[in-house]
């Protein structure tokens, strides 16, 4: 089981002495689909660099099946918010050499095949393995580095806006083919998924999560109890829905409300 438990986390960067984060906490269960929002600069970046390792907890901790994490784990993979791909390998090598290293008992060759079978899942031709990013769209970027996070198979998957710049069609098709992929093995990946849309966090999650502000603490909570996920049609009709909508826009427009008028 990857159960995930956040016991007040606290969080300040070792060379600031703002306080980024304060008591944040939360319970996941093993197969959710977490998806955070807050605003611009609110820590949620932050947070899933925490979630990945890649930061230590100033106070409290974070643990994934009762183990505080202490560090990078293959375990779990992000899509960074700038995709994090090596400018001087192809797209293609990019997700090969994350293979081996999750994957270090299989070839080459067969992380080859995999990385093109991964690159054709988000719906990227095979010439794309041998481009370099900088060849390649922003929301080409975006898929490759999809791409290579699902192709690892890691049971927990932090993803930071990682439809920021698409346009509405493929943000449709992406958000279909995320929830495909998370759907696979009856639902055992984990998912934390940052974004500034509130359709979107509506559409894709099991549990919705808004940070607040300055420090940030967790000022919105809630689980979307449905045995599968509705589509785009049935989630304007769900009168659950639409009332998770408009409770979660008040409180969104509450904090900025507190921010922005004296
Ligand atoms: N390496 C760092 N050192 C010091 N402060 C940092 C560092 N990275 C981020 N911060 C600060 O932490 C705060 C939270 O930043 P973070 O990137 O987590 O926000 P965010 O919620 O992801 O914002 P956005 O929606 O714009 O991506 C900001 O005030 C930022 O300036
Ligand atoms: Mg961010």
């Amino acid at each position: 089981m990857n159960d995930i438990t956040v016991n007040d986390l606290s969080f300040r960067y070792a060379d600031s002495d703002q306080l980024i984060l304060r008591d944040v906490s939360m319970r996941v269960r093993e197969g959710d689909f977490v998806c955070l929002l807050g605003q611009s600069g609110c820590g949620k970046s932050t947070f899933l660099r925490l979630m990945a390792g890649l930061e230590a907890p100033s106070s409290g901790s974070i643990c994934v099946d009762g183990q505080p994490i202490d560090g990078t784990s293959l375990e779990r993979s992000v899509v960074f918010q700038d995709y994090g791909l090596f400018p001087w390998m192809s797209a293609g090598e990019n997700i090969v050499l994350a293979l081996r290293q999750r994957f270090p008992e299989k070839s080459k060759a067969e992380c080859r095949d995999i990385a093109r079978r991964a690159l054709r899942e988000v719906g990227l031709k095979d010439e794309v393995f041998g481009k370099y990013p900088k060849s390649l769209s922003g929301g080409m970027k975006q898929r490759c580095a999809i791409a290579r996070s699902f192709s690892m198979n890691p049971p927990i998957l932090l993803m930071d806006e990682p439809f920021g710049a698409l346009d509405a069609v493929t943000r449709a098709r992406l958000q279909d083919m995320v929830l495909d992929l998370w759907s696979h093995e009856e639902r055992k990946k984990t998912v934390f998924f940052v974004t500034h849309d509130v359709e979107e966090a509506l559409f894709l999650a099991t549990r919705i999560v808004v940070f607040g502000q300055s420090p940030s603490q967790v000022i919105f909570e809630k689980e979307i109890p449905l045995e599968r996920k509705p589509s785009r049609k049935e989630m304007y009709e769900s009168r659950f829905i639409m009332d998770l909508r408009n409770e979660l826009v008040g409180y969104i427009n509450q904090d900025v409300l507190s921010h922005v008028e004296d």
